[in-house]
């Protein structure tokens, strides 16, 4: 089978890796890269460290309007369908990549997989809840991450092609979980950072805070930044914060007293992950974070009205806080009863991959 796969932002190569190295063994897979994200710390570092095979094409769209932006995809992406005629097209997760190749697939009448179908967050302001609706309508087989999103799914009268999968994300974190240890253990993960990012404050395992901060609604909002970045400013501990370009924009002219705040370049996924087993709490608007701090048993508080990792929410693994300064003191100093409480598991077996795999094969079927 001849699949085209359209990657362009960071969370969708973490995604690709291990469906990449799985669906090669028996199959050809052509890959895309938007060009979405392109600075060698959102993009280049992921397919060195993950093994993902380089892609056989690079739009190069960078990064733009909403509308500039999909449209070059949407026009990149219809060339190469109408060069390669693939078998099929398969778009991870919900930003403006993954809606170009949906888009572009179902005009030409490509089936199109989607990974990480169904969710919601029932916000329709964020682009990434209208990429995800307009993408799962006009999706043949939907790969669903949990049974809620399945549920979200049949609430939309989508329920032909649903399977519900298990998450991508959770067979990334158990594949690299033990590499990163092995490699970043015994103070190797401090070094690192002093090595990219020159001399830092002290951090001591388990003593800080592991912050991250993208998501439009809160970036775009100077009141919101502000507010966000106070709080960091006032919390018990160091807030270290390896900052995604989008911010690192915006957060130049906010007038507070950095001295809390560690901020660091983004860093590769195996040193993420390090990171964030070893933190004490994770602070957070991004959606895969929430779920690895859940995975690896981190407290976390998500600085959104909604979430929808919904189940990380049990017994307060993770806790939403409004963008108000004393709310996200008071969310991320909270007790942490949580760490006395097993947690059931919502995001599959770790076998997400293969069922995704095997499904696409078979045309939708999954092998019993
Ligand atoms: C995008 C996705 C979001 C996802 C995130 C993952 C959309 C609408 N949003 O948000 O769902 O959570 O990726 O990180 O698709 N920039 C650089 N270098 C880069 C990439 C971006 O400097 O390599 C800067 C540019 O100023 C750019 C801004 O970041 O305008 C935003 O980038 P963009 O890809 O539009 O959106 P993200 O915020 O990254
Ligand atoms: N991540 C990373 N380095 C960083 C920040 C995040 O490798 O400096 C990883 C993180 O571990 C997760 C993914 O990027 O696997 C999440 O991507 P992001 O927060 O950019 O997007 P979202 O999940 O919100 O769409």
């Amino acid at each position: 089978m001849n699949l085209l796969t359209i990657i362009g932002a960071r969370p969708q190569f973490i995604k690709a890796a291990p469906f990449s190295e799985e669906f090669r063994k028996n199959n050809i897979e052509i890959l895309v890269h938007t060009g979405q994200h392109y600075d060698a710390n959102m993009s280049d570092v992921f397919f060195e460290e993950l093994g993902i095979p380089k892609p056989d094409y690079n739009l190069g769209v960078g990064s733009g309007s909403h509308g500039k932006q999909t449209a070059k995809m949407l026009e990149g992406i219809e060339k190469i369908i109408l060069n390669e005629k693939p078998d099929g097209l398969l778009v991870y997760g919900d930003t403006n990549s993954t809606l170009a190749g949906a888009l572009a697939a179902s005009k030409l009448h490509i089936p199109v997989y989607h990974v990480e179908a169904g969710l919601r967050s029932y916000n329709k302001l964020m682009p990434e809840e209208q990429n995800r609706i307009l993408t799962d309508h006009i999706s043949n087989i939907l790969f669903c991450p949990t049974q809620t999103a399945v549920n979200n799914l049949s609430k939309e009268g989508i329920t032909s092609g649903v399977i519900n999968s298990g998450d991508i994300m959770f067979d990334a974190v158990l594949r690299n979980i033990n590499i990163s240890n092995e490699k970043y253990a015994n103070g190797a993960w401090f070094d690192e950072l002093i090595r990219d990012n020159g001399t830092l404050p002290k951090l001591n395992d388990k003593e800080y805070y592991l912050a991250t901060i993208h998501r439009a609604e809160n970036t775009d909002n100077p009141e919101k930044l502000f507010s966000i970045f106070k709080a960091f400013s006032e919390l018990d501990k160091p807030v270290l914060i390896p900052l995604h370009p989008r911010t690192k924009k915006l957060i130049k002219d906010l007038n507070i007293n950095f001295k809390n705040i560690v901020i660091i370049k983004p860093v590769g996924y195996l040193l993420m992950l390090y990171l964030t087993s070893n933190a004490y709490m994770v602070v957070t608007d991004s959606g895969g974070l929430q779920k690895e701090a859940y995975f690896l048993k981190t407290p976390c508080t998500t600085l959104r009205d909604q979430t929808e990792w919904v189940e990380t929410l049990a017994d307060e693994w993770n806790v939403l806080s409004h963008i108000d300064i004393e709310e996200i003191k008071i969310k991320a100093q909270r007790e942490l009863a949580c760490l006395q409480q097993s947690q059931p598991n919502s995001f599959g077996d770790g076998n997400a991959t293969a069922k995704i795999c095997e499904a696409i094969i078979n045309g939708g079927q999954q092998n019993e």
